[in-house]
C-alpha cells in the first residue's frame, strides 16, 4: 500500500476509489460498505461525523437484558456487545437475583480529577506559598467557565499543588477535583485546567519569585477513585439449592469464595475474572454512549491499587448467608457528549428511564456483577464451555444457513457432543444428504 497525503480531505467516493485500487477490494466488499450506510441521509451524517475518514458503519447488536431489580426497581438494561453469551449471562443472573432481593447499589463520591503538570526550577516552598496566597484568584479566574456548571451543582471542588514524586525533582502538578453533575465533563475539565495553567504561570511570573515555571500538559485523569460505586447481591445459602450443578448450597458458596480468593492471589486468573465483570459493564457503557476505554483503564488501575492486580469483587459467606460485592470506580455521563448525539445512545437512556449519572453508575455496576456471577457460577459448576458452546452452535448454524428444522435437530444432536465448526458443517451436510434422499 502507498502512503497518501490529504486523505481526510477526499470525499467518501474518492477515499473508496483509492482504497479499491490499493487493497484490490472485491465489488461485493465495496457493495457491503455501501449497504451498511444508514438509509436516512441525516442519520448517516450523524454517524459519519462521530469519527474521521468514515466510509461505512460497523454494526454491533443492541440487546435487552430484562428482569433486573436494582434497589427494588425493575429495569430492562440496554447492552451493546459482540460476545454472544454476555446478554444471556446478564439476563439469567438478573432473573435469579430478582427472585432473591435483586441488586443493592450505592454511589460513594462523585469527584473527578484533573492535573496541570509543570516544572518549577525555584524553591518548592516559594511555589506553595505563592499558590496559597493566590488560590482565590485562581478560582475566580475560571469563573466564566465554571459558572454554568455551578448552577447545575458542579464546578471546581478543591485545588492543591502536589509534588509528582521523588524520582522527578522539580516536577509538580496542580491537582484539581471537579464535580460535573450529570455530564462526563471531559471537555469542561480540560478547558478549566488549561485556563488554570495560564493563570498559574502568570501568578508565578508576577510574584517576583526566583525560578521558571514551565507548563507541560493539562489533562483530566481517568483514574477516579473518588467516584466509586458499590453493588452487592445477597441471600440465604439455600437459594443455591437449584443452581449448584450437583454441589450443595454450602459447597457452591465455598467454591465461589475460593474462585475469588484465587483471583486475589493470581493475576493470570484475576484479569479474566475482572474481564467477566467488564463484559456487563462495558455493554451498558457502550449502549449509553459512554467511554469504555476510560472505564476499563480506571477499573484495572483500581484493581492494582495494592501493588498487585486483584479481584474487583469480594465474597462474604457463612453456613446461613452469602453476599457478593463489587466495588469499582466509574465516571459516566448522561448528558452531553455522545450520550445525546448518538441516536441509539439516547434510546438506551430512554430505556433506562433517563437516569442521572449516579443512577447510571449503579446500573452499570449491576450489569457487571450480573455477568460476573453467571460466569463464575458456570466455571465452578458445569464449566464454561457448555453454555458458551450452545451460543456458539447457534452462530455456526446461522453461518451455515441452517433452517429452523435443521437447527432443532442439530441442537439436539450436539447437546451431548463437542461443538466445532467442522463437526457442525459435516453433520449438517449428512443431514441434508439424508433429507434429499428422502424427498
Ligand atoms: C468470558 O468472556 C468471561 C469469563 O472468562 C469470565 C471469567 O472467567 O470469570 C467467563
Amino acid at each position: 500500500m502507498q502512503l497518501i497525503n490529504g486523505f481526510s480531505r477526499l470525499s467518501r467516493a474518492e477515499k473508496l476509489d483509492w482504497l479499491k485500487k490499493q487493497a484490490g477490494l472485491s465489488s461485493s466488499t465495496m457493495k457491503m460498505l455501501d449497504d451498511h450506510l444508514h438509509r436516512d441521509g441525516r442519520t448517516q451524517e450523524i454517524y459519519g461525523d462521530l469519527s474521521e475518514n468514515t466510509v461505512s458503519n460497523f454494526y454491533l447488536p443492541l440487546s435487552l437484558a430484562p428482569n433486573f431489580l436494582i434497589n427494588g426497581e425493575p429495569m430492562t438494561l440496554p447492552m451493546v456487545t459482540e460476545e454472544s453469551s454476555v446478554v444471556a449471562a446478564a439476563s439469567k443472573s438478573a432473573k435469579f437475583w430478582a427472585a432473591n432481593g435483586g441488586f443493592h447499589t450505592s454511589v460513594k463520591g462523585h469527584f473527578k480529577a484533573g492535573q496541570v503538570h509543570f516544572t518549577w526550577s525555584g524553591q518548592q516552598d516559594e511555589l506553595y506559598k505563592v499558590f496559597e496566597h493566590n488560590r482565590e484568584r485562581m478560582v475566580q479566574s475560571v469563573r466564566s467557565l465554571t459558572h454554568r456548571m455551578e448552577q447545575r451543582g458542579g464546578g471546581v471542588s478543591s485545588m492543591e499543588i502536589r509534588s509528582t514524586g521523588p524520582g522527578l525533582p522539580g516536577t509538580f502538578n496542580l491537582f484539581v477535583h471537579f464535580r460535573t453533575a450529570d455530564a462526563m465533563g471531559a471537555n469542561f475539565i480540560n478547558s478549566v485546567l488549561e485556563a488554570l495553567a495560564l493563570q498559574l504561570s502568570q501568578i508565578m511570573a508576577e510574584s517576583g519569585s526566583k525560578g521558571e515555571l514551565d507548563i507541560l500538559m493539562s489533562i483530566l485523569s481517568n483514574y477516579t477513585p473518588e467516584s466509586m460505586v458499590q453493588c452487592y447481591v445477597e441471600g440465604e445459602i439455600e437459594i443455591f439449592e437449584e443452581m449448584g450443578g450437583g454441589f450443595s448450597p454450602i459447597q457452591f458458596a465455598q467454591r465461589f469464595s475460593k474462585a475469588v480468593d484465587i483471583a486475589n492471589r493470581d493475576p493470570y486468573r484475576a484479569v479474566t475474572h475482572n474481564k467477566g465483570i467488564f463484559n456487563g459493564m462495558d455493554a451498558v457503557i457502550m449502549a449509553t454512549g459512554n467511554d469504555f476505554r476510560a472505564v476499563e483503564a480506571c477499573g484495572h488501575a483500581y484493581a492494582s491499587r495494592e501493588g498487585s492486580y486483584r479481584s474487583l469483587t469480594s465474597v462474604e459467606w457463612s453456613e446461613e448467608a452469602f453476599r457478593l460485592t463489587l466495588e469499582v470506580p466509574l465516571a459516566v455521563g448522561t448528558v452531553g457528549g455522545l450520550t445525546g448525539s448518538h441516536p441509539l445512545a439516547a434510546a438506551s437512556l430512554e430505556i433506562l428511564g433517563r437516569p442521572s449519572a449516579d443512577e447510571l453508575m449503579q446500573v452499570v455496576a449491576a450489569a457487571g456483577l450480573a455477568t460476573h456471577f453467571s460466569a463464575v457460577r458456570e466455571l465452578i459448576t458445569s464449566g464454561i464451555q457448555q453454555g458458551h458452546m450452545k451460543m456458539h452452535l447457534g452462530n455456526i448454524l446461522r453461518q451455515l444457513d441452517a433452517s429452523k428444522r435443521e437447527s432443532e435437530i442439530a441442537r439436539h444432536y450436539f447437546s451431548s457432543r463437542t461443538v466445532s465448526y467442522s463437526e457442525v458443517a459435516s453433520y449438517l451436510d449428512s443431514l441434508r444428504q439424508q433429507q434429499n434422499k428422502e424427498e
